[in-house]
C-alpha cells in the first residue's frame, strides 16, 4: 500500500511480506496467500499517514497474477474510490516494476530499454514513455527467478532460492563445471531457462558425493544465468541503438548481475538505472505511481471488477 503525490512524490509506503508464510511450504500456495490479503489490506492501509479527502485516485494490480490475491486487492482498491467518491485505476504488474526507477530522485529518461527480471517474468521491453512498451524478448519457459527458485529447491535451500543460491555460489569454484548459455548462440532477444535446472539436477546426480559440490554448481548456474542476461542485454541496446537500461524485478537485486551490467552500459556510454532495494521486489509504492501517472492521463475504471491471470504488456496503451 502506498500513496504518491504528483508533486510532493511518495508519501508513505507500507509492505507486508508473505515470505516467511510460504517458506513453510517451500514455495507459493495461491490459496493462503489470497487469504493472507483478505486479512492484511485494510491494516496495512491503516499503517498510512493521510486523509483520505486528500486522494484523486486508487490505482490497484489487475494482473497478471494469481487470481484470487489480484481479486482481493482490486475488489478492496475498487470499493475504496466508490466510497471515496474518486477515480478508480487498473495498472500491469510489471508496467510497475519496469517504471519503479521512476520514484527515485535521479531517474531516466525516455526512452530506454528495461530488463525484467522477476520470479513470473524475464522480460526485454523498448520503453517509448508510459504505456509505450514494445515487447523485444522473453522467456519461453521458467523465468530468471523461477529458474533460481527450482534450482535452489534441489541444492536443498529454503524458498525463495534467489538469494540462498546466490550467497552459496560466492564460494563456488567457477572453473569446476561449464552449463549452457541458453538461445544465445543465435539470434533474438527470448530466454530459456528450464533447462539449466536439469543440468543442475544431472550434476548434482554424478558427482553427489564430492565434497564442496552443491556451492560449485550454484556457481555454475548462477554464471550460466546472469551471462545470458548480459548477452541478451547487450543484444537489446544495439539493436535498439539506445544507451540506458532500466532493470527491475526481484532477480535485480542479485550483486553479480549488479556489476556485470555496469559494464555492459559503459560499452555504449550509457547508464543502468534501478529501482531502491525495497523497490526491486514487488511494493505498493511502484503500484501507485503508475496508477498516478495514468490518473494524470484521465483513465478511469467503471464500477465493475475485472482482474486478468495472464495480460501481455506490450499490449498496453494510455490516453493522449
Ligand atoms: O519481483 P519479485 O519480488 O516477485 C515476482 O513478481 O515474481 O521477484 C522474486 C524473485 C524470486 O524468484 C527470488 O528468488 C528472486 O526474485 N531473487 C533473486 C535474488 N533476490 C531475489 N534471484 C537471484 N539473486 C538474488 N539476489
Ligand atoms: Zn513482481
Amino acid at each position: 500500500m502506498a500513496v504518491y503525490d504528483s508533486s510532493s512524490g511518495l508519501l508513505g509506503h507500507a509492505l507486508h511480506s508473505q515470505v516467511a508464510m510460504h517458506a513453510r511450504f517451500g514455495g507459493v500456495v495461491p490459496e493462503l496467500a489470497s487469504r493472507d490479503h483478505v486479512r492484511k489490506l485494510l491494516p496495512l492501509l491503516r499503517e498510512l499517514d493521510f486523509r483520505a479527502d486528500t486522494i484523486d485516485g486508487v490505482a490497484y494490480t489487475a494482473g497478471p497474477g494469481l487470481i484470487g490475491s489480484l481479486l482481493v486487492g482490486a475488489s478492496i482498491g475498487r470499493a475504496l474510490a466508490w466510497a471515496w467518491n474518486v477515480a478508480a485505476v487498473e495498472v500491469h504488474h510489471m508496467e510497475g516494476h519496469l517504471l519503479a526507477p521512476m520514484l527515485e530522485e535521479e531517474s531516466p529518461e525516455f526512452p530506454f530499454v528495461a530488463l525484467l527480471v522477476s520470479g513470473g517474468h524475464t522480460q526485454l521491453v523498448r520503453v517509448g514513455g508510459v504505456g509505450d512498451y514494445s515487447l523485444l524478448g522473453e522467456s519461453l519457459d521458467d523465468a530468471a527467478g523461477e529458474a533460481f527458485d527450482k534450482t535452489a529447491k534441489l541444492l536443498g535451500l529454503g524458498y525463495p532460492g534467489g538469494p540462498a543460491l546466490a550467497r552459496l555460489a560466492e564460494q563456488g569454484d567457477p572453473d569446476k563445471f561449464r552449463f549452457p548459455r541458453p538461445m544465445t548462440n543465435r539470434p533474438g532477444l527470448d530466454f530459456s531457462f528450464s533447462g539449466l535446472k536439469t543440468f543442475a539436477l544431472n550434476t548434482l546426480q554424478r558427482h553427489r558425493d564430492e565434497p564442496g559440490i552443491h556451492a560449485d554448481i550454484a556457481r555454475a548456474f548462477q554464471d550460466a544465468v546472469i551471462d545470458t542476461l548480459i548477452i541478451k542485454s547487450r543484444r537489446a541496446l544495439r539493436q535498439t541503438g539506445l544507451r540506458h537500461l532500466v532493470v527491475a524485478g526481484g532477480v535485480s537485486a542479485n550483486s553479480v548481475l549488479r556489476d556485470r551490467l555496469k559494464v555492459v552500459v559503459d560499452e555504449v556510454d550509457g547508464q543502468v538505472w534501478y529501482p531502491r532495494p525495497a523497490f526491486c521486489t514487488d511494493n505498493g509504492a511502484m503500484i501507485a505511481y503508475a496508477g498516478c501517472q495514468r490518473l494524470l492521463a484521465g483513465e478511469r475504471q467503471p464500477l465493475a471488477i475485472g482482474v486478468r491471470a495472464r495480460w501481455p504488456l506490450a499490449g498496453l496503451t494510455i490516453r493522449r
